[in-house]
């Protein structure tokens, strides 16, 4: 090898994306139009960033489609949202999860009406028999409710916690925990969303509203990602030394 030859490594891409699709409203605003056409074009940015995560060779993908605080919205709001999820969401999954990714659906689904369940089971049905890859989509999710419900459950089996155990038995039990969550629409919180997963997550925040968000920024904060050392709480000469 030549002396000055420089050596690039390979970009370290996260196994687990998790993102908080934020902006939609404020975005749809600024263009004149209602909240609810934020929503889908939001849902529409959504399948593009799936898409290309995938192919940048993430393995699951978590995205904050609705909290369930956001379940105190105005009815016209959320039924604008429910009705994205009975015109579009087999069809968009379907485009998605054909690459063999599993769907999950996170949250309290029973707060959903009747019919959208429905559709969230068959949309999670027609993907059962994947291993490997996933996407989890969090409707009427809260991170707390989560690990409330998960406690109980192990109260109900009589078992006392372990970190290992209560991780389990949250909705994301068996999968890696995510690498990298990303916001968008300019807000620098976590918003209830996946609280104790995110415990060594990197964290990036985008200004740009989410139907803005493009699939180079997705490459951006990825490149961010790859930036970062991850200690894990040790120092950098035990990293140099692998210990
Ligand atoms: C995020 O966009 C999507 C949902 C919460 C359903 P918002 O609807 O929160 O958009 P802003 O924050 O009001 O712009
Ligand atoms: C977080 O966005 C929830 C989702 C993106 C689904 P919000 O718009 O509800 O968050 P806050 O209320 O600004 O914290
Ligand atoms: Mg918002």
């Amino acid at each position: 090898m030549a002396k000055n030859t420089i050596m690039v490594s390979a970009e370290r891409v996260p196994k687990h994306i998790a993102i908080i699709m934020d902006g939609n409203g404020r975005w749809a605003k600024s263009h004149l139009r209602p909240r609810a056409y934020g929503h889908k074009k939001g849902v529409d940015r959504m399948i593009g960033l799936m898409e290309r995560a995938f192919d940048r060779g993430v393995d699951y993908i978590t995205v904050y489609a609705l909290s369930t605080e956001n379940l105190k919205r105005p009815q016209k709001e959320l039924d604008a949202l429910f009705e994205l999820i009975r015109t579009r969401f087999l069809d968009c999954m379907r485009k998605v999860c054909a690459r063999g990714v599993r769907l999950n659906i996170i949250g309290e689904r029973d707060l959903l009406p009747a019919d959208v369940q429905e559709i969230l089971e068959k949309a999670e049905a027609e993907t059962r028999g994947f291993e490997g890859k996933g996407i989890n989509v969090a409707l009427a999710y809260g991170s707390r409710a989560e690990i409330v419900r998960a406690a109980n459950l192990a109260v109900e089996k009589g078992e006392k916690l372990t970190e290992e155990s209560l991780s389990a038995l949250l909705y994301t039990g068996g999968q890696p925990d995510p690498d990298l969550i990303i916001r968008t629409g300019k807000e620098v919180r976590l918003s209830n969303f996946l609280l104790w997963q995110a415990a060594y997550a990197e964290l990036y925040f985008s200004d740009k509203m989410f139907p803005e968000f493009s699939d180079a920024d997705l490459d951006d904060a990825i490149a961010y990602f790859s930036s970062k050392t991850r200690r894990f709480g040790k120092t950098d000469e035990q990293l140099e030394n692998n210990e």
